[in-house]
């Protein structure tokens, strides 16, 4: 376990901080004499590729550049454009290729434009050589290990033309205190640990983004706390492997110790977490989970492939067997819960009958949802030099028929709502129907209802009128909310 230490120092993080907010000045300034010969406020865009940590990220590159003097904006012909990027599977990279040749024109008609790339992505050598060779006309590239720094590099990108390039292998920090420009006012999402140490053989995550690190419980409250005095009903705890949380803390503290704290945090209304790693999910989680008030009731649990063998392969430290018997007790204790899943599809050597097994694991994990990936082959990891790699069209004839048996599954798991009434939390207006707004129940799934911006934020009582698949039609109705959560 030795290599799974870390060290940190909490008071050299905070120096750190100030050394950075410092540079926030120094950015302002900057941004300040940009807006006289520009006439106008200079914009700032941040685009985001990946998952919920992605997301979190970039409301931090959102908060400096705005307390920087940016104006933001979502069109990338802003001044600067930031692209967070996500290496997860190859179209996510070439994706982010394909725009930068749309960013490379528009910059032709603004020659002040700054074009800035981070993220997973920068992590890899290969990509950092193709963009030095390539793309010349990018001005500034970091990684995720350096995030904390973003002010630092921003003064020094505003201030040269030379295309600069800071990208670390490792870090012991965790720095937080970076001012944050939320994407919505009532939700947000916390990180409570970094990285990931399980190393499945596909992949590239812990590549890129290091070794598990959790934050300390003070810290994640503390941030918790101030999010909820600043009007958040609802928080998503985030990690790779939220089940993990907390073991390589000096104090060890277990996940399901630090739900039960933030249960305590009057004010919060929901809990969510994500991910879970089904090796690792406690039966004390799950007697956390049935007990409390605020958690919500949905697990995100992949399970990757129904297959012994192809789990064995992808190194997941679990069997079908152990998987479908965690998924019978959550649902034992927690019978209103929706479980969903990741699925990868096209694992080297994966045979129909590999598939087979998939598909009845779907059937019988009775999935609410399931995201299916066709899979991606990551330079680097140990999956992407196995032997068998298999032929596309095999594998897209494969996937389509997964997708058929989770669609299925999922169909029938939404409708068990029709005809109740449930807390909403309202997120936004609806674009498609005017008139119309659209929350989210408990376990995750989308509501739309007749109603108006001042619901937005608030959890209102709804009944489920018609499932439309994966959704539903509501009504909102004017019980008093608090009978629904004494039932
Ligand atoms: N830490 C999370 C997942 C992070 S990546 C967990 O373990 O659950 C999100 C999803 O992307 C994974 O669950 C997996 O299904 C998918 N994924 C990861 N690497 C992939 C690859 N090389 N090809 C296709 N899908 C992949
Ligand atoms: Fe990737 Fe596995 Fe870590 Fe998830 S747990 S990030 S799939 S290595
Ligand atoms: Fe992608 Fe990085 Fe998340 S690779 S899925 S953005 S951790």
């Amino acid at each position: 376990m030795s290599d799974y230490q870390y060290t940190r120092n909490e008071a050299s993080d905070r120096a750190e901080n100030e050394v950075q907010y410092g540079y926030m000045e120094k950015v302002k300034q900057l941004v300040d004499d940009l807006s006289v010969r520009l006439c106008r406020r200079p914009t700032a865009a941040v685009i985001t590729f990946g998952c919920q940590m992605n997301a979190r990220d970039s409301e931090k590159l959102s908060g400096v550049l705005e307390q920087c003097g940016f104006t933001l904006t979502e069109d990338e012909g802003a001044d600067f454009v930031i692209y967070n990027t996500c290496t997860v599977r190859d179209n996510a990279n070439q994706r982010v290729y394909g725009r930068l040749g749309y960013l490379h024109n528009l910059k032709k008609k603004n020659p002040a434009k700054k074009i800035a790339l981070c993220g997973c992505m920068m992590q890899e050598a290969t990509v950092i050589e193709k963009l030095r060779k390539s793309y010349s006309f990018v001005n500034l590239i970091f990684g995720t290990h350096n995030l904390y720094k973003f002010p630092e590099l921003l003064y020094a990108c505003l201030s040269s033309d030379e295309m600069i390039i800071d990208i670390w292998d490792s870090t012991d920090r965790i720095v937080e205190s970076l001012p944050v420009e939320r994407q919505f006012s009532f939700k947000s999402g916390i990180n409570i640990m970094f990285g990931c140490n399980n190393f499945c053989s596909y992949c590239i995550v812990p590549y890129v983004r290091g070794r598990e690190r959790s934050r300390t419980p003070e810290e994640i409250l503390c941030e918790i706390r101030s999010l909820v005095a600043d009007g958040v009903v609802e928080v998503m705890l985030l990690g790779q492997n939220v089940n993990s949380y907390g073991r390589n803390l000096e104090h060890a503290v277990t996940f399901a110790q630090l739900l039960q704290e933030v249960e305590k945090i009057e004010g919060l209304e929901r809990i969510r977490f994500m991910t879970s790693h089904p090796k690792d999910l406690s039966d004390e989680l799950i007697e956390v989970m049935k007990h409390s008030k605020k958690i919500c009731r949905h697990i995100h649990l992949p399970v990757q492939s129904g297959s012994n063998r192809i789990l064995q392969r992808m190194n997941r430290r679990y069997t079908r067997e152990q998987y479908l018997e965690l998924v019978r007790k959550i649902r034992t204790a927690i019978p209103d819960i929706s479980i969903t899943t990741d699925i990868i599809v096209g694992f080297p050597g994966e045979t129909v009958e590999d598939v087979d097994d998939t598909i009845a694991l779907v059937r019988e994990a009775q999935y609410d949802n399931a995201f299916t990936f066709i899979y991606s082959q990551r330079t680097g990891t140990p999956a992407a030099s196995m032997p068998d790699q298999l032929p596309e069209e095999f594998v897209k004839e494969q996937f389509n028929r997964v997708l058929e048996a989770v669609q299925e599954t999922a169909r029938r798991q939404t409708g068990k709502l029709v005809g109740h009434t449930e807390p909403v939390l309202v997120e936004e207006l609806n674009h498609q129907e005017a008139g119309h707004v659209t929350g989210k129940l408990s376990n995750n799934t989308t509501v739309h209802f007749r109603g108006d911006a001042s619901l937005i934020g608030h959890i209102v009582p709804v009944r489920l009128m018609e499932c439309k698949g994966f959704y539903y039609l509501g009504e909102k109705v004017e019980e008093d909310i608090r009978e629904l959560w004494k039932s």
